[in-house]
């Protein structure tokens, strides 16, 4: 008899799940906060959080909102009435963007917004423009969705801005969207308001789609400032993504709360989809997020403060390393230096080859955690959330240039 294949000798994971790597962000977080938790005196600049607390009017709604036996209940998929309606009257008053609450979908977190655009958007072989360093989640979630991810370079020669020419010579009759994101992940990058329009004009004459990622729009610094892409080109309306959320805006990002708004056929599809998957997002952290943007933005404001301070202290402490290059960067909390000029020196022994090795190695002497550009499409590089406090941000760094400092 022949041997049929049965489903014991078939791979035991799916190859669409198989082919999903680790989010190197947490994993990095993960290995630190283990060190740690065994008495090492790791600093972590891996983790995209902010370091503050929740501010404590949202706390208590969520208190008063656990009392309430009507939010121990299923409620609808899309979110409460109520948040859509403050999220739409929140995006007319910080991006001038008016959207009825039928075009939000409340989601788990931004993370699951973008899953769910990508999934809603993108049929087999759908190319998606992603310029990089890109956010190490875009990848993984548009080939998820069946998305093939055409890569763009950029670097700190451009500010980390990917141009027109570059996305023209990238389109292709299969390109179906482009990721956009300012201020950006992993690089703090901000494209100025013309800049913006001018992507989102391309976008409308190629008729390709937007998925325009704005969870650090409240954290620009000096003379940058964020600008919405579909209130500058409001005919893209119609062929546009807004992703976004409470997380790094209110210090929130373990309460799960994200959104995405679209034209309503695709919001209705992919609400649809979330029917089947999570169905909604937990009522307590939806009224938080209520009490959130609801608000004013008094936490954001003294937040950006101690960023602002914080991106000029670890840039300037980065760039007096001998072959590093950090930009300034202008917005969200992340440095984003280039390491090319110390790949291929010793340090205590060992030969930096990559900045995954050097990153290893900064973690294993120096007890300093940082993510390696290989993780964002940019090997040569390392990220720094800087989203920690002053004196951590201080010792961390200035270990990592006693270290390299060391090397030859
Ligand atoms: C660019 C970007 N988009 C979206 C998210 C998702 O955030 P969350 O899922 O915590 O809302 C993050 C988090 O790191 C991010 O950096």
């Amino acid at each position: 008899m022949s041997a049929q294949p049965t489903p014991l000798t078939r791979p035991r994971i799916s190859a669409r799940i198989g082919a999903i790597a680790e989010s190197a962000t947490l994993a990095v977080d993960a290995k630190a906060k283990a060190l740690k938790a065994a008495g090492r005196p790791v600093i972590g600049f891996g983790a995209g959080e902010p370091d503050f607390p929740t501010p404590g009017y949202i706390v208590d709604a969520a208190i008063a909102a656990c009392r309430e036996i009507k939010w121990h209940r299923y409620t609808p998929v899309g979110g409460l009435p109520e948040l859509k309606e403050a999220i739409a009257t929140k995006t007319l008053r910080d991006s001038g963007f008016a959207v009825s609450p039928g075009q939000v979908l409340v989601t788990n977190g931004g993370k699951q917004a973008l899953y769910n655009a990508f999934a809603t958007l993108l049929d087999p072989g759908d190319e998606a423009l992603l310029p990089a360093p890109f956010w190490t989640t875009y990848p993984e979630s548009i080939q998820l969705a069946g998305g093939v991810p055409v890569i763009l370079m950029t670097d700190e020669t451009t500010g980390y801005r990917v141009s027109i020419e570059q996305l023209e010579a990238a389109y292709t009759p299969r390109t179906k969207l482009l990721v956009f994101v300012s201020p950006s992940n992993p690089t703090g990058a901000v494209y100025s308001p013309a800049e913006v329009e001018a992507i989102g004009r391309w976008a409308l004459e190629r008729g390709i789609w937007v998925v325009t990622d704005e969870i650090y729009e409240h954290l620009v610094y000096g003379e940058a400032r964020f600008a919405s892409m579909p209130t500058l080109v409001p005919e893209l309306a119609n062929q546009c993504i807004v992703i976004n959320g409470v997380a790094k805006t209110y210090s929130m990002t373990g309460w799960r709360v994200g959104w995405m708004i679209g034209p309503a056929d695709v919001v209705k599809a992919a609400t649809n989809l979330q029917s089947h998957a999570t169905s909604n997002v937990a009522n307590v952290s939806q009224i938080a997020a209520l009490a959130a943007v609801s608000g004013d933005l008094a936490a954001v404001a003294t937040m950006r403060e101690a960023f602002d301070r914080r991106r000029h202290a670890i840039t300037s402490i980065l760039s007096g390393i001998d072959g590093i290059t950090c930009p300034l960067p202008e917005g969200a909390f992340y440095v984003y230096p280039s390491v090319k000029g110390v790949l291929g020196r010793t340090i205590r022994g060992r030969v930096a080859t990559s900045s995954a090795e050097l990153a290893a190695i900064i973690l294993d002497e120096a007890e300093v955690a940082v993510v390696p550009g290989e993780a964002f499409g940019t090997p040569g590089y390392l990220r720094l959330s800087y989203a920690l406090s002053d004196n951590d941000l201080h010792e961390g760094a200035t270990r990592i240039a006693r270290l390299l400092g060391e090397s030859g």
